[in-house]
């Protein structure tokens, strides 16, 4: 086909038959397509669109001027059918081309990105809250529901409120149970502090203190917490580990609320049927101090297992050591401005991961602190 056909009559191009129509067009039809596949963008289609559908002087106006409403009589019809044939064809194909350039960018990306839907997802494990927690969680529901609330103090202490003011004063033998770890460190900008001047708090004791210094009688608290000893590791000892501090302080508490409030927190963590006794203990700020052991709830308290063995949790005594306990010492109170004349109370500071070991049947302290999933799962 010459250049610019579209711009002369069918005459001047010397077609006269009917059957010679269809080729022209077929000839104008792979011309635009030559055209419409170089027109890759949204620019290069514009230009492509505006040459062929242009109102005023585009290919297909040329066309419908110069061969369809030129064309003889006999030719008309055949030109009429071809044409229309063609504006499809160029619709179709300009479409398509329009589709293309359109999602170019698109799936050019998504070929490395693209998310394969039929694939299987990806399970994302869902964590449960440590065994420790749950313990943690279970005691303070107990004391919160007769009246205790929950309080936290620091890990890192001074001296003298994890000792002196707990009237064990520098020296004295008690701290040997208690070595621990002494820190220097950088407190709101000022020079490290002195080697000793800091420690990692061997007790949740030191609450007692900072919350006496904070408040007036009534005190009732409990205080949970993270502890730290120079133990070496072994299936009941670890350099950390958690305690749960109780303190009550009023006007008349006497013996007998510290141990029905004792009573009545284990028989709600261990069950009814578990009995409670004390026995005399020693503690520098408590006076006095008792043990409280409560009947092994793995043997029932008769020290023979379900063998006919001797138990080997309560080693055949029947009872469990469970925690530390007292009155609190008047000494105490001097060191909190507290008029010692006229307030009492109590105090008692649990083992947290022995609480939990012995409700869980847990016999390696270390499993807590492992993160092996498999001993979590079973608690979660
Ligand atoms: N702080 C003691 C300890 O860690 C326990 C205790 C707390 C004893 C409160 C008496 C009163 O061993």
């Amino acid at each position: 086909m010459a250049e610019n056909s579209h711009e002369k009559t069918l005459s001047a191009l010397g077609i006269a038959q009917p059957d010679q129509v269809a080729p022209l067009f077929a000839e104008l039809l792979s011309k635009a397509n030559a055209a419409l596949q170089s027109a890759r963008s949204a620019e290069l289609f514009e230009q492509f669109r505006v040459q062929w559908l242009g109102r005023k002087s585009g290919v297909l106006t040329l066309v419908t001027d110069n061969w369809l409403k030129a064309a003889s009589k006999d030719l008309k019809p055949a030109v009429g059918q071809a044409l229309n044939k063609f504006k499809a064809e160029l619709e179709a194909a300009m479409e398509a081309q329009r589709a293309a350039i359109e999602s170019g960018p698109e799936s050019a990306v998504s070929a490395k990105d693209r998310v394969d839907l039929s694939l299987p997802g990806v399970v994302r494990p869902v964590g449960s809250r440590h065994l420790i927690r749950q313990v943690f969680q279970e005691i303070e529901d107990i004391f919160v529901s007769i009246g205790f609330s929950v309080v936290e103090g620091p890990e890192i202490e001074t001296p003298y409120y994890n000792f002196e003011a707990l009237n064990i004063p520098e020296f004295h033998p008690v701290r040997d149970d208690m070595d621990t770890f002494y820190v220097e460190a950088q407190l709101d900008g000022s020079a490290k502090t002195l080697p000793g001047s800091l420690l990692l708090r061997t007790h949740t004791s030191p609450v007692q203190i900072r919350t006496m210094e904070e408040r007036q009688p009534p005190v009732r608290v409990i205080v949970p917490g993270k502890v730290y000893r120079r133990d070496n590791p072994d299936a009941t000892h670890s350099f950390m580990f958690h305690q749960i501090e109780g303190l009550a302080v009023d006007h008349d508490i006497t013996f007998c609320d510290f141990t029905g409030t004792i009573e009545y927190f284990v028989k709600n963590f261990f069950g009814p049927g578990v009995k409670t006794r004390f026995r005399p203990s020693y503690f520098p700020f408590t006076e006095p101090s008792v043990e409280f052991d409560v009947s092994c709830i793995f043997c029932g308290g008769s020290g023979t297992a379900a063998s006919g063995q001797t138990c080997g949790k309560c080693k055949g005594a029947g009872w469990i050591e469970l925690f530390g306990a007292g009155m609190v010492d008047p000494a105490v109170y001097g060191f909190v401005n507290y008029d010692a004349k006229k307030v009492s109370g109590f105090a008692f500071g649990m083992g947290m991961d022995r609480l939990a070991m012995l409700k869980y049947g847990i016999d390696d302290i270390q499993a807590f602190f492992q993160n092996d999933v498999r001993f979590l799962k079973q608690f979660s």
